[in-house]
């Protein structure tokens, strides 16, 4: 039998591919037409089981840019779950309906179990807090673009590194690109699980890790900061939510010092974390970011349905 090649996590993709995706997708945003017709008689199913904006409608835009067609649901209670059916009843019926499928799932593991009874690619559109695949190579494009290269950089991680999947994802993966410096910047409460900071460096024992409370300790040095929202439908209690929720504001002043080139990222949506006047910051590139998960994601489809 033939293997079908997912993307579960990052670790799915071997540098090599990331960096030919990330190529593949700067080539497709300076060149649309040329794949305007890559994916004909195609469709993607997008299974959205939690809500989402940018990856859900980034995967349909991509397919119809390839030229292919788009079926889905962004509401499980419209669909048979409602009725009780089992996760891997639906992936294997879906198989038949459609040639490649993104799913979105507030359980950890749940694309990852359905890919083992799926006939198609499954992408992981992110599971529970754990990861984010497809949004590290829109976060990694975006580096190629407004930083030239993915290696060497000092990063900065702002807000909850708990419970945000795009952040445990992005880490990984950069972990495997030579990345000068990790600075980790959170409350107590929401610190990089100690799981993933161990791992991380037990398999790169050079990396660098600093841990710290405030960003005005390091805002000088950093290269790329990269905000995240605090994850509240991952919170078992409100009252931990409220108190934690406006830990951080990034504003004009907060950068004032930062490096002339620093990019800002965040996977969005914001809630709060970012004020609006540092939108028109040159070094805010977070919309442009969103754009860019589009013309990676294209690539994306194209690799698992072997489109050449
Ligand atoms: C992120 C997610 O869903 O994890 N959103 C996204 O896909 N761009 C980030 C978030 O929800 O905070």
């Amino acid at each position: 039998m033939e293997t079908i090649r997912h993307l579960i996590e990052p670790s799915n993709l071997t540098n090599q591919e990331i960096e030919q995706l990330v190529a593949l997708g700067l080539d497709i945003y300076q060149n649309p037409k040329n794949y305007a017709e890559k994916c004909r008689g195609k469709i993607l199913a997008s299974l959205f089981y939690e809500p989402s904006t940018r990856t859900k409608f980034s995967f349909d835009s991509a397919m119809l840019r390839l030229g292919g067609n788009t079926i889905g649901f962004a509401d499980p209670d419209s669909t048979s779950d409602k009725k009780g059916e089992s996760l891997t009843d639906t992936i294997r019926v879906i198989s038949n309906y459609a040639d490649i499928a993104v799913m979105r799932h507030p359980k950890e593991g749940a694309p990852l179990l359905a890919s083992k009874h799926a006939g198609i690619p499954i992408i992981n559109g992110g599971d529970g807090g754990h990861q984010h695949p497809t949004q590290t190579l829109t976060d990694l494009i975006t580096i190629k673009r407004f930083k030239g290269s993915l290696e060497n950089h000092i990063v900065a991680f702002q807000g909850d590194l708990k419970y945000g999947r795009t952040v445990h994802s992005l880490i990984k993966t950069l972990s495997r690109f030579n990345t000068k410096k990790f600075i980790l910047i959170s409350p107590e409460e929401l610190k990089l699980p100690s799981s993933l900071k161990r791992q991380l460096l037990k398999k790169y024992p050079s990396l660098v890790i600093e841990e710290v409370r405030h960003l005005s300790d390091v805002v000088t040095e950093i290269d790329i900061l990269y905000c995240t929202r605090i994850q509240k439908e991952r919170f078992f209690n409100e009252e931990d939510y409220i108190k934690l929720k406006n830990s951080y504001i990034l504003n004009k002043k907060s950068i004032k010092s930062a490096k002339a080139d620093m990019i800002i990222m965040h996977p969005l949506p914001r809630v709060n974390e970012i004020a609006y006047e540092v939108d028109d910051d040159s070094r805010a590139v977070y919309f442009e970011q969103a754009k860019m998960g589009v013309y990676v994601r294209m690539a994306l489809i194209m690799k698992l349905l072997e489109v050449e």
